[in-house]
C-alpha cells in the first residue's frame, strides 16, 4: 500500500516523479505528493486526492523553473494509516529543520513514544503521522552523513517501512531502505530511479536490484551501495524485469480491469507453457524443489492466504484431496499467524499471494518456517518478498496485475494449484491415463476462458437488469462454493453492491430471511456433481421470489429453464469449473461497476497490495 517513486540524475525529476506516481497509484490514492530537491532548497507539493490534483497543482502553484530544473526528488502516492487523507498528513514530511525530506510506506508501531521524546527536544509536528515522526528522527541524528543518520533513526523503529530520503545539503544523493516493504531499485545509464514496485521503473530500465528487509542503500546518479543498518556493505544481484511497460498499459481498454480479464487466455498460457509434460501425464513444476522423498513425506497442504488469493486456496482444496489424497487445510493468513498454528515437518504450507507482499501472509510464511514446515510460494510478481523468503515456489507468470481487483490472478492460481495436484497426485496415487487426461484439460483451459469473455457483451446486457440491486448473494457448492464467494467479493468491492457468497445449502440457516424481489442470488450451476443439490436451492430461493441468474453449463436446457436469467459457460470437468465461472462473474462485476459509474479500477478505501496487518 502506498507507492514511493524516487529519483537522481540527469533528467527533470519531476516529470519521471509523476509517470511514476500515475503507475503506482493503484497502491494507494488518496493524497499525493513530491519533494524536489533544486537550487540548496526543497519544494515540496501536496495534495488530498488523485496524483493528477498534484499535477495541477505543479503547474499552477510551483516555480516552473524548480519544476523543470529539478534532477533529484522523491514522491509518494498515500493509503492513509494515520490520520485522514488531508495535505498535511500526505507525504512527503520534513524534519525539524525542513532540510530533510522523506516518504514511507509501512507502519512505525511506536511512533507515538518517539513522537513523545523527540517533541520533549524541540520538534513541532504539523501531521498525525507515524512518518513525520521518522523524518524528525532522522533529522535529529543527521549531522552530515544522510545514510548514517537514516540507520542510526531506523535502529530505533518497530515496525515495517520502505522509505526514501533526501537532503537539501546532500543534492547529489538520496538513501533508501526497507524493512517489510518493497523497494526497488532501477540501474538506469547515468541515472537512479527507486520504486516501491517495478511498474514505475520498467519504462526507463529492465535492470534493477530487489532491497531486501534490513537493507540501506545510498542512491546516486551513476549506481547503488546496499549495506546493513550498521553500515557494512552487502552484495545485492541485478535481475532483469521480466516484462516490457506495454503489459503496464491499458491497450485501447477502458480500465485495467477489464484489461486483465480480457487477458487471461494468454496470461493462463504463459502460466502453463513449458509445464505440462503429456506423455507421462506430469506436471514439471521445478520451482517447487521437492524430492521425491520429501514429496512422499507430505502428509497435509495448508494453504495460507488472504482475499482472492485464498478463495483460489479454497479450490485447491478439492484438487489436492481429490487428485492427491492430500488433507488439505485453508487458513486466512491472519488467523493462522496468531494461532500458534500446528504446522511441523509433514506440512507443506503453500502461501498463495499475487503480489508476494500481504503482510499476513508472509508473517504465515515465517511462522510455518520457524516451526519446520516445507514452506512453498505462489506468487505473480517476481522478486516479491515472499517468493524469495519461501525459496522454493511457482510464479504465475500471469504479468503484472494492476486493477485493484483480482482477476488472472485467480485464474492462474487455481491453474498452478492445478497442476501442483497433478504433479502430486502422480506421485502418489492416479495413474498415467488419469494423469494425460488432467493434462488435456488444464492445456483446454485458456481457450474455454476464451469463450466466456467473448460473452462480454450478452453479460453487460444481463448486468444492466442487476445493476441497481443494493444486496445480492451468489451460491455454489462443493469446488464452486469458493467460486461464489469469489463472485461476491468481486461484486462488492467495484460496485459497492452488498453482496454475499455462500454455500447453497447454507442460505436456509438463516441468510433466506433476507430474500425478497429487489434481492437477486447468482447460483453456479455447472454440470459437474452437486448441481442437483443447487437447482433444489435455487427453487428455495425463487419460492421466495428472489430472482435467480444461473451460470449453467451451454446446451444444458434443463438447468436454464429452472432459473431467471442464464449466463452460459462451455462445458468442462469439476476441476476447471470454478475458473470458467469465476470468469464470468468477473465479467459481470465489472459491468455491474460501469453501469453504476464506480472507479472501477481504484475503488474506495482499497489498495493494491496489502503492507500493513
Ligand atoms: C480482491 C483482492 C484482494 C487480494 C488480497 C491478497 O480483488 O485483490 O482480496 O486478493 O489482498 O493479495 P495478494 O494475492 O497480493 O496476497
Amino acid at each position: 500500500m502506498c507507492g514511493i517513486v524516487g529519483y537522481i540524475g540527469k533528467r527533470s525529476a519531476c516529470d519521471i516523479l509523476i509517470n511514476g506516481l500515475k503507475r503506482l497509484e493503484y497502491r494507494g490514492y488518496d493524497s499525493a505528493g513530491i519533494a524536489l530537491n533544486c537550487n540548496a532548497s526543497l519544494t515540496v507539493t501536496k495534495r488530498s486526492g488523485k496524483v493528477a490534483m498534484l499535477e495541477t497543482a505543479l503547474l499552477q502553484d510551483v516555480d516552473q523553473q524548480v519544476v523543470e530544473n529539478s534532477v533529484a526528488g522523491i514522491a509518494h502516492t498515500r493509503w492513509a494509516t494515520h490520520g485522514l487523507p488531508t495535505v498535511e498528513n500526505a507525504h512527503p514530511h520534513l524534519d525539524n529543520s525542513s532540510r530533510i525530506a522523506l516518504v514511507h510506506n509501512g507502519i512505525i508501531e511506536n511512533y507515538a513514544a518517539l513522537r513523545t521524546q523527540l517533541q520533549k527536544k524541540g520538534s513541532v509536528f504539523v501531521s498525525e503521522t507515524d512518518t513525520e515522526v521518522l523524518a524528525h528522527l532522522i533529522g535529529s541524528f543527521y549531522s552530515g552523513d544522510l545514510a548514517v543518520a537514516v540507520s542510526e533513526a531506523l535502529k530505533m523503529v518497530e515496525g515495517t517501512y520502505g522509505v526514501a530520503v533526501i537532503a537539501v545539503d546532500a543534492p547529489d544523493e538520496m538513501i533508501v531502505a526497507r524493512r517489510g516493504s518493497p523497494l526497488v531499485i532501477g540501474m538506469g545509464s547515468g541515472e537512479t530511479i527507486i520504486a516501491s514496485d517495478v511498474s514505475a521503473i520498467v519504462a526507463h530500465t529492465q535492470q534493477v536490484i530487489y532491497l531486501q528487509d534490513g537493507d540501506v542503500a545510498r542512491i546516486t546518479a551513476t549506481g547503488a551501495d546496499v549495506f546493513t543498518l550498521d553500515q557494512c556493505l552487502v552484495d545485492r544481484d541485478i535481475s532483469e524485469i521480466e516484462w516490457e511497460i506495454d503489459a503496464a498499459e491499458k491497450g485501447g481498454f477502458d480500465h485495467f480491469m477489464l484489461k486483465e480479464i480480457f487477458e487471461q487466455p494468454e496470461a493462463l498460457r504463459n502460466s502453463i507453457r513449458g509445464r505440462l509434460d503429456k506423455d507421462q501425464g506430469f506436471a514439471i513444476l521445478a520451482g517447487l524443489d521437492l524430492t521425491p522423498r520429501e514429496l512422499a513425506s507430505i502428509k497435509r497442504v495448508v494453504i495460507v492466504a488472504c482475499g482472492t488469493s485464498m478463495h483460489a486456496g479454497m479450490v485447491s482444496k478439492y484438487l489436492f484431496e481429490g487428485l492427491a489424497d492430500l488433507p488439505t487445510s485453508v487458513e486466512q493468513a491472519a488467523e493462522f499467524r496468531y494461532c500458534n498454528p500446528l504446522v511441523g515437518a509433514d506440512d507443506l504450507v503453500v502461501a498463495v499471494s499475487q503480489s508476494g507482499e500481504t503482510a499476513d501472509t508472509l508473517a504465515a510464511v515465517r511462522e510455518s518456517i520457524l516451526k519446520g514446515a516445507l514452506v512453498a510460494g505462489l506468487c505473480n510478481v517476481v522478486g516479491s518478498t515472499i517468493a524469495r523468503e519461501t525459496g522454493r515456489g511457482i510464479y504465475l507468470h500471469a504479468g503484472p496485475e494492476i486493477g485493484v481487483a483480482s482477476t488472472k490472478a485467480f485464474t492462474a492460481q487455481v491453474t498452478v494449484l492445478l497442476m501442483m495436484a497433478l504433479k502430486f497426485g502422480r506421485r502418489r496415487r492416479l495413474s498415467r491415463e488419469a494423469g494425460v487426461q488432467i493434462c488435456r484439460e488444464i492445456e483446454s483451459i485458456p481457450e474455454m476462458v476464451a469463450r466466456v469473455v467473448e460473452q462480454s457483451d450478452a453479460i453487460a446486457d444481463i448486468a444492466a437488469e442487476f445493476a441497481d440491486v443494493e444486496h445480492a448473494f451468489f451460491i455454489g457448492r462443493g469446488i464452486l462454493y469458493p467460486a461464489a464467494l469469489e463472485g461476491a467479493l468481486k461484486l462488492k468491492e467495484i460496485s459497492y453492491i452488498h453482496a454475499e457468497g455462500y454455500q447453497a445449502a447454507e442460505l436456509k440457516h438463516g441468510p433466506i430471511a433476507l430474500l425478497e424481489p429487489a434481492t437477486p442470488v447468482v447460483a453456479l450451476l455447472n454440470d459437474i456433481p452437486g448441481r442437483e443439490k443447487t437447482l433444489g436451492n435455487v427453487a428455495e430461493c425463487r419460492a421466495r421470489k428472489a430472482p435467480v441468474l444461473g451460470v449453467v453449463t451451454e446446451g444444458d436446457f434443463e438447468t436454464a429453464a429452472s432459473v431467471d436469467r442464464v449466463i452460459s459457460v462451455p462445458r468442462c470437468s469439476a476441476y476447471i469449473a470454478p475458473i470458467i465461472s469465476v470468469v464470468a462473474l468477473q465479467l459481470l462485476a465489472y459491468h455491474i461497476a460501469r453501469i453504476r459509474g464506480c472507479e472501477i479500477d481504484q475503488p474506495r478505501n482499497l489498495a493494491k497490495s496489502v503492507t500493513v496487518e
